[in-house]
């Protein structure tokens, strides 16, 4: 049996293989940007120059082309250091950053996930399917854009969701939801005083999103809702469709089954068809745009 340190041990291969990325770093063309923005990336990457940084975060989110769209969004949107990891996700990273206004979150979609790198060998150098590399990142761009028109949509409409700052490429800058500069839980990992009052929020919500943006926002459920100073915060909008969309009944009947579900699990027995009518049909409020954080 090998003993513990042997398991420490990095595997030679991959060091190479992973210096051999990184090489661009050290163009002249990149250098100067890589310096400027090593600093600022710190909090994410461990203390020290780039010898020094945590490699499975850097390999996995900061390829050259969202380094670049970083440096840009250091550059015009004010944010001075990219802090700490919020959430790790299979899509996107979520970090927060400062800027000069107070904190920000900043959610970096990737653009290579597991699949796409499993076939991009069966891909790459393959002439008739030159230009589909580009055509995914250009995908992940316009889900990007899509989150940002969605957000940017339901906030004009009084909803509490993230203001959308600034998006550049895969990357999505927004209001960071959270108290004293910790990130707020999701409404998944807090126990509600009065859950029956949230549930008729939720719906409210719910109703707004479809009657006043005309949208669905298509997974909403207490994965993605923040608890904020005791009222909820809805997150996560890039799947979010129009109510023209073909599916868009059948993703609402799915959010308003979420949320029965939840209010199900605090104890209160609740009819998906009644609620499904009360966000089709019922009032709702005509709320005044919450006001710019940015
Ligand atoms: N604006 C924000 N402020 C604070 N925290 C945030 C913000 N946006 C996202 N988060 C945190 O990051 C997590 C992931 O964000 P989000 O749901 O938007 O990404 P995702 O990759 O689509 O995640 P998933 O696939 O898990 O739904 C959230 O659960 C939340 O904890
Ligand atoms: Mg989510």
């Amino acid at each position: 049996m090998a003993n513990e340190e042997e398991w420490d041990q990095p595997d030679p291969d991959s060091i190479l293989r992973s210096e051999r990325k990184h090489e661009w770093i050290s163009e002249p063309k990149y250098k100067r940007m890589f310096d400027q923005i090593e600093n600022a990336l710190q909090g994410v990457m461990g203390k020290g120059k780039f010898e020094w940084v945590d490699r499975r975060v850097f390999d996995q989110v900061f390829d050259r082309s969202t380094l670049l769209a970083l440096h840009k969004l250091m550059e015009q949107g004010g944010i001075e250091t990219i802090d700490y990891p919020i959430a790790r996700g299979k899509e996107a990273h979520v970090f927060r950053a400062s800027s000069t206004k107070g904190p920000l979150a900043v959610k970096i979609f990737h653009t290579t996930n597991a699949v796409f790198k499993g076939l991009a060998k069966y891909i790459d150098g393959d002439p008739r399917f030159s230009g589909l590399s580009r055509r995914h990142r250009e995908l992940v761009n316009i889900w990007v854009r899509k989150e940002f028109r969605n957000l940017k949509r339901m906030r004009k409409s009084g909803l509490r969701v993230p203001e959308p700052i600034f998006s550049h490429k895969n990357v999505l800058v927004m209001e960071f939801i959270g108290e004293e500069g910790s990130p707020s839980p999701r409404l998944k990992d807090v126990e509600v005083d009065d859950p029956k009052s949230v549930f008729e929020d939720l719906l409210e919500i719910a109703a707004l999103i479809w009657q006043t943006c005309d949208l669905v926002h298509a997974d909403l459920s207490e994965y993605n809702i923040l608890w904020r100073d005791g009222v909820p915060w809805v997150i996560d909008a890039g799947q979010a469709v129009t109510t023209r969309h073909p599916s868009a009944k059948e993703f609402l009947v799915r959010d308003v089954t979420r949320l029965t579900d939840w209010i199900g699990r605090q104890g209160h027995k609740v009819e998906v068809a009644e609620s499904l009518v009360r966000v089709l049909d019922g009032p709702v409020p005509d709320l005044p745009a919450l006001p710019s954080v940015g």
